[in-house]
């Protein structure tokens, strides 16, 4: 290999800076050339290709969203993008391709690899923790301190007015941001898609939770449960809550990543260059398992669902009284 590209795609998230910089410096460090691609899969149809240096990635570790731009591609979807795709692989004479993304994006890049052979290795990038194979994906641990100040913030005003509140945090169809900002903001109750809920109970806990001297409530509501402002009608209605309503968006995916979206970014970069070269990493993507460096194969990452530890679903239910 005497060339590879990086491309970030799909939704950003804070981190995936360090890691295109890791993959940068680590293939330069061997050697290797490195094209970045602008705005993902779009950019790599269009032929927005740029050669980037050592300089073009100094003091970016530090900043959110990505410096490659990301996007959405539908075009990428069919098999005239995908062509054209490849065209441009090929007239850059692109060796091998890093995909840093969710899983939609890791999707594309096992088309790229299983239908056209080219060499691809995935390094999950999604807030949402959805992608199978990894314990972390970057940008989560970010999202989650960013959520947390957040609840934190809330808790303050929501004790000085007895009031509930229903905070809505991202995670697609995922509750794991939800679940574990509730663990780590000392919410009431959360809801999420992969665990029924009972609304009358939970209205039941919090009237006595206020009886017994609480002077506020929090409830963490995942977006993959539906609107956090028509939960709040029920709890004004049924519990007679002075309810408010906060629905923490797009301010979830931004904002400098932490010390371990940092450095699990730059393991990954590094890993994912190293064993692309050495050939174990086409089809493969990057994971974190157990503190390790570890590679699953992109078939498994889009076949199998990633479960919720149900220790923590015992967790938060067992503090949250
Ligand atoms: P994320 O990577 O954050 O999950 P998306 O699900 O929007 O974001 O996927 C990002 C991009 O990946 C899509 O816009 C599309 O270009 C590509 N992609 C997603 N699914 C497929 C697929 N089945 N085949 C080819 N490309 C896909
Ligand atoms: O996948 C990351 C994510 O932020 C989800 O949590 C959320 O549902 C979605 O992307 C929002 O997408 P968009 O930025 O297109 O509104």
């Amino acid at each position: 290999m005497k060339r590879i590209a990086v491309l970030t795609s799909g939704g950003d998230c804070p981190g995936m800076n360090a890691a295109i910089r890791s993959v940068v410096r680590t293939a330069l460090s061997k050697g290797i050339e490195v094209y970045g691609i602008e705005q993902g899969y779009k950019g790599l149809i269009e032929g927005e290709f740029r050669k980037l240096e050592s300089k073009d990635v100094a003091n970016i570790i530090q900043k959110g969203g990505t410096f490659l731009r990301s996007a959405r591609s539908e075009r990428f979807k069919t098999e005239e993008g995908q062509k054209e795709a490849v065209k441009n692989l090929e007239k850059y004479n692109i060796d091998g391709l890093v995909v840093i993304g969710g899983d939609g994006s890791l999707r594309g890049a096992t088309v790229l690899c299983g239908k056209y052979g080219v060499n691809v290795i995935g390094i999950p990038g999604s807030i949402d923790n959805d992608i199978y194979g990894t314990d972390m994906s970057i940008g989560v641990d970010t999202a989650l301190n960013t959520i947390v100040r957040c609840i934190d913030s809330i808790n303050d005003t929501a004790s000085s007015h007895d009031r509930t509140f229903l905070i809505e945090v991202m995670g697609r169809n995922c509750g794991y941001l939800a679940l574990m900002s509730a663990i780590a903001g000392g919410a009431e109750a959360v809801l999420i898609p992969e665990v029924p809920f009972n609304i009358e109970k939970i209205i039941e806990k919090i009237k006595k939770r206020y009886e017994e001297g609480k002077t506020r409530s929090i409830v963490i509501v995942a977006e993959g449960v539906g609107s956090a402002y028509d939960f709040g009608k029920v709890f004004g209605m049924i519990g007679g809550f002075e309810t408010r309503i906060t629905v923490l968006g797009h301010l979830q995916r931004g904002g400098s990543p932490t010390v371990f979206d940092r450095t699990l970014a730059t393991r990954m970069g590094t890993f994912a260059v190293e064993t692309l070269l050495d050939g174990t990493g086409c089809g493969k993507m990057v994971a974190l398992q157990k503190t390790k460096m570890e590679l699953v194969e992109l078939n498994d990452v889009l076949n199998k669902k990633k479960e919720l530890d149900p220790k923590l679903l015992e967790i938060a239910e067992i503090l949250s009284n």
